[in-house]
């Protein structure tokens, strides 16, 4: 059963869409665009994403006049103080969040300034809009994704639109959250392969390793690439050129495997050993396929220098017990 409102919350998300392209455009807009064109973005990239932008002073009376104060509520958009309706991304940039069939269901604002907390703003959860079931730039990638039976995951939206405009179509992101099983199984209905490309900072790879128990548990594998330390695919875009990112994605990994290197780091006495097995072992009993299990098995055991067959007796034993 559809709520109430539910058009019309529509219909808002696109008046918006409306009005805030039109401001990128005009006089009042002029110092966001130019910000969007110092940090190298065209015309065009920012038209085919719908950027737009919201002036400080913005007037909804364009809004009011023809929507209730309940439907107008129901965007989530909107904070009321002192009895009147404020529209809650006023002087951001806007980058439109859309389903999959590219309908507007929220937006997300950018601060324009570096010393503004937060730097960005979501729509809350509403109606049409749970954050934990799209990915930005779903609409856009899934032509792609499909023809190249690969999807990349980046972090953020400006590096999702410096991928595209560098040619690299394929391109999601999830909108500031750790990877959801929503998300993953999305991902997995339009490709076989994923590429997580996060940020090289130490929250990127937190992330990456993160997500890997939500792929592995619909049976999704993905590989995974690490940038340098200070870089995300825009910078490295930016100032290194398409090129150098594509190489980057030539060197990707497996991600189960690149996890089970990286404790492996961490196993410096024989009880921190026993206690990193206990957690490769809860990831490699959700592993269905018998042949990818027996290359982690193996991977496991060498990197640990293990009795593979013990390695495997004591999975077998677990499993049973678990289930
Ligand atoms: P730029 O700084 O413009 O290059 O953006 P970025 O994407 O590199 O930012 P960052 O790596 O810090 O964050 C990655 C993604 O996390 C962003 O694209 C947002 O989706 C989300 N994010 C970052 N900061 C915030 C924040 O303050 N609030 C919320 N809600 N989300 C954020
Ligand atoms: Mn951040
Ligand atoms: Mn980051
Ligand atoms: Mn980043
Ligand atoms: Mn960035």
């Amino acid at each position: 059963e559809r709520p109430k409102h539910y058009n019309e919350i529509f219909e808002i998300h696109n008046e918006l869409l409306i009005r805030s392209k039109q401001d990128l455009f005009a006089n009042t807009g002029r110092h966001a665009l130019e910000y969007m064109l110092k940090r190298g973005f065209d015309r065009q990239i920012l038209d085919e994403f719908d950027i737009g932008y919201f002036p400080q002073n913005f007037d909804i009376s364009f809004l009011r006049k023809k929507y209730s104060k309940n439907s107008l509520a129901a965007t989530g958009l909107f904070y009321e103080y002192s009895g009147r309706l404020n529209f809650k991304f006023a002087g951001r940039l806007s980058f439109p969040i859309k389903d999959t069939m590219g309908n507007v269901i929220a937006f997300s604002g950018r601060a324009l300034k570096d010393d503004v907390k937060p730097k960005y703003i979501n729509s809350p959860t509403t109606d049409i809009f749970e954050k934990r079931k799209f990915l930005y730039n779903m609409d856009g990638a899934r032509s792609e994704m499909k023809k190249e039976k690969t999807g990349i995951v980046v972090e953020g939206y400006i590096d999702v639109m410096r991928c595209s405009q560098a040619g690299i179509k394929n391109t999601v992101s999830p909108m500031g959250t750790s990877f959801t099983k929503e998300q993953a199984a999305l991902l997995k209905r339009y490709c076989d392969d994923v590429i997580l490309v996060f940020d090289g900072d130490f929250a990127g790879k937190k992330a990456a390793y993160r997500s890997l128990e939500t792929f592995i548990d619909i049976n999704f594998f993905p590989q995974v690439v690490f940038l340098p330390e200070e870089d995300d695919p825009d910078s490295l875009i930016k100032e290194k050129g398409v090129s150098a990112f594509l190489e980057k994605l030539e060197s990707r990994k497996d991600l189960f495997v690149t996890y089970i290197n990286n404790l492996s780091k961490y196993a410096d006495s024989y009880q921190k050993k026993l206690k990193i097995i206990e957690r490769i072992k809860s990831l490699l009993i959700k592993v269905k396929n018998p042949y990818l299990k027996d290359e982690y098995f193996a991977q496991t055991a060498k990197i640990f220098d293990l009795n593979e067959e013990t390695l495997r007796k004591d999975i077998e034993f677990s499993s049973h017990k678990n289930t």
